[in-house]
């Protein structure tokens, strides 16, 4: 087969650690057969240095063109103090809505090899940790409508609505569940039904699929016990799903305690092609170009579009093993090298996974 990838390398690290996920899933294309073709977009920094928008409309036609979409790392302090709309981050937030990406999906993975790298306790971790966020991406009050006025007497005031449809919430839970029957068959919908309207229908709509999908465990936590929990005992999760904002921060907290931001993937998909994948790291201005960053968050995002968007199970099951083999042999780039380890370049751990793909 045939896959179109729109790549977008973007800025800080961003393009060291896609070229190094392109090597990856090129060598995938041999051994199994597949063709591969990539098509560069511009989204971020770059876009907005190249044609003044973080979002060119180009970038949206030819990412719709494509099967699945790659994207590295967007912004940097470069354009922190550009006006809010021609922000990269708009551009990331441009694009998730523009071709319908409501489900992201964030895996909080414990390798075995890199237990010592979580900041949590050795009982706490050797429990393991292996859960998958399933964050909605569209909506909620990263895309409701805001507000900026002036006040007599309090002065400046703003508003950020959050509003949810039933609609949407049902699309993003049915992900969940689907998930669930594919891993350990348990969802916990995270909410803050104590308090906000939207979070009680979000809790109504989950107890209803909650009784379709009854072979599913299912319970509802609220946002800041959960919060507690994820540090207490991440063990105890499966699949967690939960609306925009709370899964931006519960998703960071969740790869923390893994103690290797640098090596989690993430996939925002919808109903139809392409889905996105990204590394859940940024850009990293500090080491870009410098050949230091860590590849394996965008190669295994590679692993995951070929999973997720092309059904190609065996293939991102080979990339995954080789990245394990890579660690269980002691490899590390510098951000995972402890004392007393040499560090091995972004291009070199790329091709000691490549060497160890079978
Ligand atoms: C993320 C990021 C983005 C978000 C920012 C950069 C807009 O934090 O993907 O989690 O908040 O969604
Ligand atoms: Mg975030």
């Amino acid at each position: 087969m045939d896959y179109k990838i729109a790549l977008i390398r973007g800025d800080g690290i961003g393009p060291e650690v896609v070229g190094e996920a392109v090597k990856v899933l090129n060598k995938i294309g041999e051994k199994f057969g597949h063709t591969f073709t990539y098509t560069d977009v511009l989204l971020g920094g770059c876009a907005i240095d190249a044609c003044g928008k973080p979002f060119p409309d180009d970038t949206e036609e030819k990412c719709k063109a494509c099967d699945a979409v790659l994207l590295g790392a967007v912004g940097g302090p470069k354009w922190d103090s550009c006006p809010a709309d021609i922000r990269p981050e708009k551009g990331l937030l441009a694009i998730r809505k523009a071709l319908g990406l409501y489900a992201n999906l964030r895996p909080a993975t414990l390798r075995p090899a890199l237990a010592d790298a979580s900041p949590l306790k050795k009982e706490t971790v050797d429990k393991g940790i292996d859960l998958m966020m399933v964050r909605e991406l569209t909506g909620g009050i990263y895309f409701g409508k805001r507000d900026r006025y002036e006040t007599e007497d309090r002065g400046t005031e703003c508003t950020d609505l959050m509003a949810y449809s039933e609609k949407e919430i049902e699309r993003i839970g049915r992900r969940a569940f689907e998930l669930a029957r594919l891993r350990r068959k348990k969802v916990t919908s995270v909410d803050k039904a104590n308090v906000l309207e939207t979070s009680r229908l979000w809790r109504s709509v989950m107890h209803k699929l909650a009784e379709e999908y009854s072979d599913v465990e299912y319970s509802d936590m609220l946002v800041d016990n959960t919060a507690m929990q994820i540090v207490r005992d991440p063990s105890q999760f499966d699949v967690v799903v939960t609306e925009n904002m709370f899964g931006d921060i519960l998703s960071d907290e969740a790869s923390m305690v893994t103690g290797s931001i640098g090596l989690l993937p993430s996939a925002s998909i919808g109903d139809t092609a392409p889905g996105l994948y990204e590394p859940i790291h940024g850009s990293a201005p500090d080491i870009a170009g410098q050949n230091k960053a860590n590849p394996i968050a965008t190669i295994l995002s590679a692993a995951m579009m070929l999973r997720y968007s092309f059904d190609l199970m065996d293939e991102a099951q080979a990339i995954e093993d080789a990245v394990d083999a890579y660690l269980n042999a002691g490899y590390r780039t510098a951000d995972l090298a402890g004392e007393g380890v040499t560090p091995l370049s972004c291009t070199e751990c790329t091709e000691k996974i490549i060497a160890l793909l079978k």
